[in-house]
């Protein structure tokens, strides 16, 4: 049966893979955003709208439809799309994050966790990223009450990812695959891993959303190790070379950041404080039918778009340049942040 999918986005990455899922199952799918971050896919009608403006609303016209998806991080967004749209919208899915909890030390923690405080204010900057999505949830929980679905992402990973976070691996065994020289690692791999498709959290999110499931939920893929992601990465790069391992202590004294941004091992973590952030417990959603296709194939997909970027480019959002790597694990000292 076709339905009325409406996504609040749908130009930039998850919300374009959310609107192909509702696409490719027959469903009849509006996006409303700028424009300013790309455009919708083929097929689905796009409305310009800019959501600080609550008029632009106006622009969707009178309809109704079975589905609304927002993916907004401001509070004031979420809040005036809920009084523009909700009694308008059957089901209504909202786009959170496992950032919400309070509490990140603990592997296998539910959905029972208790999340940071709520920032207050309509705009939030980066800095407030979790506690923002926390507003965002109660907004949608002070406006549709438990009918709501609150997706509590993980690590999003695989094509077109704009983070640079989790391509760096499959990425950087294949540059060294072609330069025949070493990869830096990080010596803990024992540490908790876990992400999720792009793909499979957008089919997941449309199908659960249609079926009127609603709650809070983790998702994301069943939880590894950094160990197994390093491995599974090598192998699909076909990498057999050698691996330099440094302890937390080698890589903090060298200046390499934790999990993101540059000059980091992207998803070490060295604090005890994030132990359990790469480890949340998805068995609710996974019972609500979520699937994920293995690790390799992931990191398949993030290869190719690392290969399509270019293995060698320099100033990635997270991960190290490759000279900077190599001067690290031939023990000379390269200024932080060195570019070549
Ligand atoms: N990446 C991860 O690992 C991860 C993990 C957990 C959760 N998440 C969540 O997953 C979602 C990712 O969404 P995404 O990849 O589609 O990217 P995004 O950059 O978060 O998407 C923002 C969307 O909202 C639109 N938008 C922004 N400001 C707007 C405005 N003033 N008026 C109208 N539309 C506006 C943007 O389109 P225009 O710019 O064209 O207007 C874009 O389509 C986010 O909710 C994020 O918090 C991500």
């Amino acid at each position: 049966m076709t339905s009325r999918v409406l996504v609040l986005g749908g130009t930039a990455w998850l919300g374009r893979a959310v609107v192909r899922a509702a696409l490719s199952r027959g469903h009849e799918v509006t996006a409303f955003a700028r424009g300013e971050s790309g455009t919708v896919p083929e097929g689905a009608t796009f409305v310009p709208g800019d959501r600080e403006q609550p008029a632009s609303y106006d622009e969707l016209g009178g309809g109704e439809w079975d589905l609304v998806v927002d993916l907004a991080r401001q509070p004031g967004q979420v809040r005036s799309a809920l009084a523009a749209l909700s009694s308008r919208a059957l089901h209504w899915a909202f786009i959170s994050s496992c950032s919400v909890y309070a509490d990140q030390s603990r592997p296998d923690a539910d959905e029972r966790a208790r999340r940071l405080r709520p920032v207050a204010g309509d705009v939030i900057g980066p800095e407030d990223y979790g506690a923002g999505k926390v507003a965002c949830e109660i907004a949608c929980e002070s406006a549709r009450g438990k009918d709501v679905l609150l997706v509590r992402s993980g690590l999003i990973v695989g094509r077109g990812d704009p983070s640079d976070r989790f391509g760096y691996w499959p990425s950087r065994f294949a540059l060294a695959t072609e330069d025949g020289r070493p990869v830096l690692v990080p010596g803990a791999s024992a540490q908790h891993f876990q992400a999720i498709h792009v793909d499979d959290l957008a089919a997941w999110i449309v199908e659960a959303g249609l079926r009127g499931v609603t709650g809070p939920f983790n998702t994301s893929g069943p939880v590894t190790t950094l160990a197994d992601l390093l491995d599974t990465s090598a192998r699909v790069a076909g990498f057999t070379g050698e691996r330099v391992a440094l302890g937390d202590e080698a890589l903090l004294a060298a200046g390499i950041a934790e999990t993101m941004g540059p000059d980091s091992m992207p998803m070490w973590v060295h604090d005890a404080e994030w132990a359990g952030f790469f480890a949340r417990d998805v068995s609710a959603a996974r019972r609500e039918g979520l699937t994920c296709r293995p690790l390799a194939e992931s990191v398949a997909d993030a290869l190719d778009w690392e290969r399509h970027l270019g293995l060698a480019r320099t100033g990635r959002r997270t991960g190290l340049d490759r000279a900077r790597e190599l001067a690290i694990v031939e023990g000379r000292s390269a200024p932080r942040g060195a570019r070549t």
